[in-house]
């Protein structure tokens, strides 16, 4: 299934316009970007280098640099398994592999219907928790496959 999103362009110009067109502000105008549509969508990508007047490679390396910011589309909610040492010896792969199960897709994906993005972090400071996810910015620990499952379930009943 093809991913499109609908731009917003005003929106797009107001938060250029925002940082004044600073080409410093790159990596913040893609992070304002990515707070609305969970990505950077490629389409906007010509109009940054255009307005901050900068080369198109900088903006794939930011892209690339940082996790938080993507050129791919992403779901509505980025679940986040920690693969961190503490989670990994407490069952974090099989937490993972009951997610990818349930939502049909692999590490780093994300569904058709741009609900869900599965990604595996690094430790993210909750060890005692373990084995820990976060959906967005919520903190889920002391998971197995069954409650992890539950857990993302919550966040849309109709999941299928
Ligand atoms: S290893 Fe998972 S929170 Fe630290």
């Amino acid at each position: 299934m093809e991913h499109t999103v609908e731009i917003d362009w005003q929106k797009i110009d107001e938060i250029i316009e925002k940082y004044n067109s600073n080409r410093e502000a790159l990596l913040m105008v893609m992070q304002d970007i990515s707070d609305i549509y969970n990505y950077v969508p490629p389409d906007v990508v010509p109009v940054l280098v255009y307005k901050l007047g900068l080369r198109e490679s900088l903006v794939y390396s930011v892209a690339t640099f940082y996790k938080t910011i993507s050129l791919e589309p992403r779901g509505k909610y980025i679940v986040h398994v920690c693969t961190g040492t503490a989670c990994h010896v407490r069952g974090a792969d099989r937490i993972m592999d009951a997610l990818a199960e349930r939502l049909d897709i692999k590490e780093g994906q994300t569904t058709d219907d741009l609900l869900f993005t599965l990604e595996g972090v690094r430790c993210i400071g909750c060890c005692a928790s373990g084995p820990v996810i976060t959906v967005n910015k919520e903190t889920h620990g002391g998971l197995d496959r069954t409650s992890a499952v539950k857990t993302v379930e919550l966040y849309n009943q109709h999941v299928s």
